[in-house]
């Protein structure tokens, strides 16, 4: 398995919750973390949070296109309504490296959240579309921002797919969700299974609604 501590790990949307939230357990945890943001004091006054909770830990913001052009590894962690435009514009610095999409598209009425139809299939495979130069992985979709940001809970206790078509990519993003104790990186298949992974975080936050959780997902028998 890689040794994750020796990477760089860049995060698109770094100031929101689930992005600086990864980010806060992947620092915690020995990475290096660059957190990205559409302006760099942004990046950099989250990134100063992290470390302020974190302690000594590496951690600093950027814009965007410096956080990609920092990182061997990136994690896309912005709104479904900005996905395509920030992709389309970061493609020469991500070209070679391993892109790790937590995008879910999804709706919301008054009956509730419901998985949004994507003309790629999924939000994962509209990153593949616009990187065809990068390595695409699916990951980290059904991971609690609350439970991410809550350092009173040690262990995540949750279970995280991890899709994709490139199996040394998958192998770097399982060791990704590992690094986080108490979460564990399973192969969930190729990128074209994305949009179900997505689509189920609909269901998530139909249950964390009725239950007033933040539940994950468990794969049972492995
Ligand atoms: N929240 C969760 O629990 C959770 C769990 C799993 C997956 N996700 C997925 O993770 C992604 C981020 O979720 P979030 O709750 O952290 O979202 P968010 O707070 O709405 O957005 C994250 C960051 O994205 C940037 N952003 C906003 N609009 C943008 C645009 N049009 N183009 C480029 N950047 C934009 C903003 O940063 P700047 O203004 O600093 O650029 C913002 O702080 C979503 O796609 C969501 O489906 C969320």
């Amino acid at each position: 398995m890689t040794d994750v501590t020796e990477l760089t790990v860049g995060v698109f949307g770094g100031t929101g919750p689930q992005g600086r939230g990864l980010a806060l357990r992947w620092a915690r945890a020995g990475i290096d973390v660059v957190l990205g943001s559409r302006s760099a004091e942004r990046g950099e006054a989250a990134a100063a949070e992290v470390r302020a909770l974190a302690g000594d830990v590496r951690c600093r913001g950027l814009d965007n296109r410096d956080a990609a052009a920092a990182a061997d590894v990136v994690l896309v962690a912005v709104p479904w309504e900005g996905h395509a435009a920030l992709l389309e514009s970061l493609r020469d610095e991500l070209v070679g490296k391993i892109v790790i999409d937590c995008v879910n598209p999804l709706g919301f009425d008054k009956q509730g959240p419901f998985a949004l139809p994507v003309a790629e299939g999924s939000a994962a495979q509209q990153a593949e579309k616009l990187l065809p130069e990068s390595r695409v992985t699916a990951a980290f979709h059904h991971v609690s921002a609350v439970h991410l940001a809550d350092l009173s809970i040690a262990e995540m206790a949750t279970d995280v797919l991890v899709l994709g078509d490139d199996r040394e990519a998958t192998d770097v993003v399982r060791a990704l969700a590992d690094a986080i104790p108490g979460m564990r990186g399973i192969y969930g298949g190729r990128l074209r299974n994305a949009h179900q992974v997505e689509a189920l975080t609909a269901n998530l936050i139909a249950i964390n609604r009725r239950y007033k959780a933040h539940a994950g997902v468990r794969i049972t028998d492995l």
